[in-house]
């Protein structure tokens, strides 16, 4: 595919381009005052003036209405061969009655909202009317983004297979993997993928149409895209290449899109198509769970099962670990036989724990973590490891529990033999496709369908034949604290919206029943709507994503929810002091700097970091890792900070007392594992950098295997996913060198005592604004502050968790990966930093003084690869400083 991870940096060269960005950036600052975003109506005709032979003019023969035919269009009509009984599955489709009123909108308005209910064929109907009525038959194709992978990839086979095309034609684009051939015509793609092509060409000139699907998502990528469509298609339309936009969401709040003069001063229609929904029986639970939900969920589960009349089930739950859990129990407690030529994962679960576990080993090298179109790495942040943006939402893929399935029994009342076999399905975005599609497939004969789900079933996908929605109320839902820079991962409550979505599932082919696992008064305390994920996140990321699309003043940028000032300017700030954004100016009018402070153009640097595929922290990181042969640790360092958790939770409960001494012992095996790996001598002072790298070339030396990484207490998803991301993130450095590539093998020696110098120094450079120096005897005011450190944004001290390399020793100064809150307030992934450094590589936190001589051998900031520089200070640190001498 095209947009794979290497960025295309080389775009800056080409003129029109700039142009075209630059008018969009003036565009765009005076948003609000230009009205201009009137069509011409000239558009289908060029569509049809410009589309080839093959296209045949309407006749009588054909199965359906085209377009209405207007006087100055020609009427366009590409015929579809389908199958008859698809036609006909497609005429009981809601949307399918209002064909002739949403295609005429669209030949009359530049952008459409087009509401409907889930199910109501949105994703699968709208992309076949336009390429019906000539949209892709010219120049441009039809474009479909999703912000989910799960449902780009199923929904262009289900679209294929409708209009009985190959997957040349109809095909997918995501983060890793892509079927787009030079014929595709309809292309469904994630979000991100999409903001990717943005970057490379402004004016999208490939697509005719652009259809934003699951809008109501509110995905971060998904708003910042409709922000910048609400600009591109008037400049298209200006520029006579005209093109459409087409915003779909289920029929959750629209009035962010449509009532928000900044993104559309007219404001487009809303063309809202009414499902066939019979109705729902909602069932409250007198009381709510708030310990063991799961266990209730599954509980309940078997009940529906064992007492109610058939008709699928569909359970909600938060994560990938939870979905394992409840799928394990119901299909212990209701086996069932396959036959012999289905090799589906189900037999072999009760055939062989062993053998189960080694399968979802497999699964976790076919599922990457780490995209582009999913900035989940952030160092304090959200991450489907996509990190980051976590356009997922089973993060919790990280969370270390899906290697070690419990033997918990269910309940034995649970074992009654029903009459009908459970067929159960897991369902989450990171579920290998195959896996996914059998949710689709019609279950196998006299048995009933229990698909064990996160929220990706609310929305995105139908599943045919449910009547029952168990739904335990919850979502998981990284948090980000924007003040002190604490995160932690946090199941809570849902939205009403969200869960009159998840019960309206079960209404989709007859009357449907809802089981609530909680009251009916929590359901009232639930907020109203989700908020958009933008307001809950910290924006770095996005914000140096936007400056690489030329888009300087953020603030002024139309998003559909704006990210709060503080988020943006906390963002600014720290880019700047990365060296990715100009810094503005220092003397002047106090007005005007407050105002350029919000608006700092990227600096070539930033340009480069914009093309990493992870936070910018560590794109700096990346950007310095060139010098003294550093890249490909770098690289392994910025993999495995970016994976959550590369070891396996020593301080899990055990099970019993036997096991409970085996996993001591294990432990103290496992703990002297890690000092080995954290080096020997002075070394071992350095930090938990050490122990990432060590592991990492410690488990590619042996040559990655589960048996290594169970013995050495590593998590074997965790290390596959950072061979991946080693792969990939050599790539996108390659991409933007100018002298020569790096080649990356896998198995790399040891860094030199110097590499290792350097190494620190590259990472106290990207995390300078993590640095924490150890408090001092005199300073300590409560016993509880021993063993502390202050950090600048903190207020109360930090500490090294007991995990880290450095908790008996703590050097003076720290820089840090993340605070987490758990029990206390702990420093993750820690390394040591010499206080003379500090000066050097980060004299935006030093109040006066020229730098120390340098001890070699020295990362020098300015003769990067790629130059860096911050050399003032633009925000003070809030203690004191390594004495640095006056010249
Ligand atoms: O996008 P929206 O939620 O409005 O509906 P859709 O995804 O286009 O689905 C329309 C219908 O197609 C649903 O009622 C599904 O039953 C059916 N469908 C299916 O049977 N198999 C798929 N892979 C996708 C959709
Ligand atoms: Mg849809």
């Amino acid at each position: 595919g095209e947009e794979s991870s290497d960025a295309d940096t080389s775009s800056d060269d080409d003129d029109d381009d700039g142009e075209e960005k630059a008018a969009l950036s003036e565009h765009q600052a005076s948003a609000g005052q230009e009205t201009d975003v009137k069509q011409e109506p000239k558009e289908v005709e060029a569509v049809a003036h410009s589309s080839e032979p093959k296209e045949v003019e309407k006749s009588a023969q054909q199965p359906k209405d085209g377009p209405v035919r207007k006087p100055s269009q020609p009427a366009v009509f590409v015929p579809v061969d389908r199958m008859p009984e698809i036609q006909e599955a497609r005429l009981r489709l809601p949307v399918l009655a209002e064909e002739q009123v949403i295609m005429e909108a669209v030949r009359e308005n530049p952008c459409i909202v087009l509401c409907g209910e889930t199910g109501s064929g949105k994703t699968t109907q709208m992309p076949q009317f336009l390429y019906e009525a000539g949209y892709a038959s010219g120049k441009g194709i039809i474009g479909i983004t999703e912000p989910r992978r799960v449902a780009a990839v199923s929904m262009s086979q289900r679209v294929a297979m409708e209009m009985n095309l190959p997957t040349q034609v109809v095909s997918y684009q995501i983060r890793y993997e892509g079927n787009v051939t030079t014929d595709t015509k309809i292309k469904f793609m994630t979000d991100g993928v999409l903001l990717k092509e943005i970057q490379k060409d402004f004016l999208l000139q490939h697509y005719s149409v652009i259809i934003i699907d699951e809008a109501h998502e509110r995905s971060v990528y998904t708003d910042i895209l409709i922000g910048l469509l609400s600009r591109i298609v008037p400049l298209r339309n200006k520029k006579g290449l005209p093109m459409k936009l087409i915003i779909m969401s289920a029929t959750l709040r629209v009035e962010d899109f449509t009532d928000n003069k900044k993104l559309f001063p007219s404001p487009p229609p809303v063309i809202k198509v009414d499902a066939r929904q019979f109705p729902v029986s909602i069932h409250f639970n007198k009381r709510t769970p708030m310990e063991d939900y799961v266990g209730e969920i599954f509980h309940k589960t078997c009940k529906i099962h064992r007492m109610l009349p058939p008709g699928g089930i569909l359970v909600f739950l938060t994560g990938q670990a939870e979905v394992h859990d409840v799928c394990r129990r119901l299909r212990k407690a209701f086996p069932f036989r396959r036959s012999t030529t289905d090799t589906g994962e189900e037999e072999e679960t009760f055939k062989d724990t062993r053998r189960f576990k080694k399968d979802k080993q497999k699964q976790a090298v076919a599922l990457p973590r780490i995209h582009l179109d999913n900035y989940s790495a952030l160092p304090v942040d959200e991450g489907d490891e996509d990190r980051l943006a976590g356009v997922d939402d089973d993060e919790c893929g990280y969370e270390g529990c899906e290697l070690d399935l419990g033997e918990d029994e269910g309940d034995p009342d649970e074992k009654a033999d029903p009459s009908i076999p459970l067929y159960v399905l897991p369902l989450y975005s990171l579920l290998a496709p195959e896996q996914q599609a059998k949710v689709f497939q019609a279950s196998p004969a006299g048995t009933r369908l229990c698909v064990v789900a996160t929220n990706v079933a609310e929305t995105s996908l139908t599943i045919p034949g449910i009547k029952y929605v168990v739904d335990c109320g919850r979502v998981k839902k990284r948090y980000y604290d924007r003040v002190t820079g604490v995160s932690s991962f946090k199941v809570s409550w849902t939205s009403q919206a969200s869960a009159n979505q998840r019960a309206g599932r079960s209404g989709r082919t007859e009357p449907g029943h809802c089981y609530r696992l909680f009251s009916s008064a929590v359901f009232g305390d639930f907020s109203e709507f989700s908020e958009a994920e933008i307001t809950r996140r910290p924006v770095e990321d996005l914000v140096l994503q936007m400056k690489d699309l030329n888009i300087d003043k953020v603030v002024n940028f139309p998003f559909p929810t704006a990210p709060s000032g503080e988020a943006l300017m906390a963002a600014e700030q720290l880019l700047v002091s990365l060296g990715a954004l100009e810094e503005p100016p220092r003397t002047g009018r106090v007005k005007d700097i407050e105002r350029a402070k919000l608006s700092c153009p990227v600096t070539p640097l930033g340009r480069a970091m914009a093309s990493f595929p992870v936070a910018p922290r560590f794109a700096k990181m990346l950007a310095l890792g060139r010098q003294q042969d550093c890249l490909p640790y770098v690289i392994a360092v910025v993999a495995s900070m970016t994976v959550r958790e590369i070891f396996e939770d020593l301080e899990r409960p055990a099970a019993s007392e036997d096991e409970s001494s085996k996993l001591s012992q294990n432990k103290a095996r496992l703990m002297q594992m890690r000092r080995l790996w954290a080096g020997q001598g002075p070394s071992l002072l350095l930090g938990d950098l050490m122990v990432l790298l060590g592991a990492v070339g410690a488990c590619e030396y042996a040559g990655c295997t589960p048996q290594f990484c169970e013995t050495n207490g590593l998590r074997y998803k965790a290390m596959v996913e950072i061979r991946r991301l080693r792969g990939q993130l050599t790539n996108a450095v390659n991409a933007v060198c100018s002298e020569g590539g790096v080649f990356v093998d896998s198995k790399m020696a040891p860094p030199t005592e110097s590499q290792v110098i350097c190494l620190r120094q590259i990472l106290l450079a990207g995390l300078g604004d993590h640095l924490a120096r150890r408090i001092r005897e005199e300073e300590i005011l409560d016993p509880k502050w021993k063993n502390g450190y202050k950090t600048p944004l903190l207020d109360d001290p930090v500490f090294i968790h007991p995990s880290s390399a450095l908790f008996k020793k703590p050097p003076e100064f720290v820089v840090y990966q993340e605070v987490m809150e758990t029990t206390k307030m702990y420093m993750r992934v820690v390394s040591a930093v010499e206080p003379e450094w500090i000066p050097q590589l980060l004299p935006q936190y030093c109040h006066y003084g020229p730098p120390l001589e340098t001890p070699a051998p020295w990362l020098c900031p300015s003769t990067g690869t790629i130059r860096s520089h911050c050399t003032s200070t633009f925000y003070r640190v809030a203690w004191p400083l390594p004495a640095v001498e006056k010249a």
